[in-house]
């Protein structure tokens, strides 16, 4: 696998996110630039309320910022239509959120989520990239199992597993370990290094110091602002 690591994956610019509520008005993001780097792994830490999971989800194209701008693999994310931004989360970016059954459907085994997922891509779904995926993921012998039959940090690397196809230029997760114990920590992460390889740029909020010492780059959010990087 070749790294691409150097260059600039994703790109945030001067980004405001206000939620209003009635009256009330809570500025979850004020002001914040950040580059991320191709095939490199960003952990975004910083107290309850800092506004990780708002700038995750700006950066997942689930939510659209008030001010400034954000590019994705060189495309300007804000300017995009409703479908245009569809599609680019479609085929650029894989999100996993901090419980595994949120990432999972518990119907299909972990191959026809892989298989759910090329489709997704674009890709067909004999694509070799499913077959590689389950082994370079360490799930090849797990391929049938539905995810009621899988650990909790199985579950996590097939979400990893289904958003590293493609592969993505990014991939956003929000406290993918808040729920595992310490020993299946490592095995997403040592999944999260599998897909950075590839070129991706995977940015995790977290407050796992576990995920902290294994990223390349730590970057610290303080009442909706980077703090320190
Ligand atoms: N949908 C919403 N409506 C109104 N306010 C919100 C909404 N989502 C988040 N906020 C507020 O925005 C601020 C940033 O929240 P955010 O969830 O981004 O923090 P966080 O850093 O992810 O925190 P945690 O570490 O607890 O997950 C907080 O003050 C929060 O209360
Ligand atoms: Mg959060």
């Amino acid at each position: 696998m070749t790294r691409h690591n150097g260059s600039v994956a994703v790109s945030c610019r001067a980004v405001v996110r206000t939620y209003r509520l009635d009256s009330s008005r809570v500025a979850a993001l004020r002001g914040v630039s950040l580059d991320l780097a191709a095939g490199t792994i960003t952990a975004l830490v910083g107290p309850s309320g800092s506004g990780k999971s708002t700038l995750l989800r700006l950066l997942a194209c689930v939510d659209r910022p008030d001010e400034g701008s954000i590019e994705i693999g060189g495309t300007d994310v804000v300017g995009l239509s409703r479908a245009g931004r569809v599609r680019l989360r479609r085929t650029r970016v894989g999100f996993m959120f901090q419980s595994p059954a949120d990432n999972l459907l518990g119907y299909l085994t972990v191959r026809e989520h892989l298989q759910l997922g090329a489709r997704l891509r674009g890709l067909s779904t004999r694509d070799r990239q499913v077959p590689e995926l389950l082994d370079r993921m360490g799930l090849a012998d797990r391929a049938e199992h539905r995810p009621n039959q899988l650990s909790g940090g199985e579950q996590q690397r097939v979400a990893i597993a289904f958003a590293a196809l493609g592969p993505p230029t990014l991939l956003v997760a929000d406290e993918p370990t808040g729920q595992l114990d310490h020993t299946t920590v490592d095995s997403v992460l040592d999944a999260f290094a599998v897909l950075a390889q590839t070129g991706t740029a995977v940015v995790a909020a977290t407050h796992d110091p576990a995920v902290a010492r294994r990223a390349d780059r730590v970057v610290l959010m303080r009442d909706g602002q980077v703090a320190d990087q």
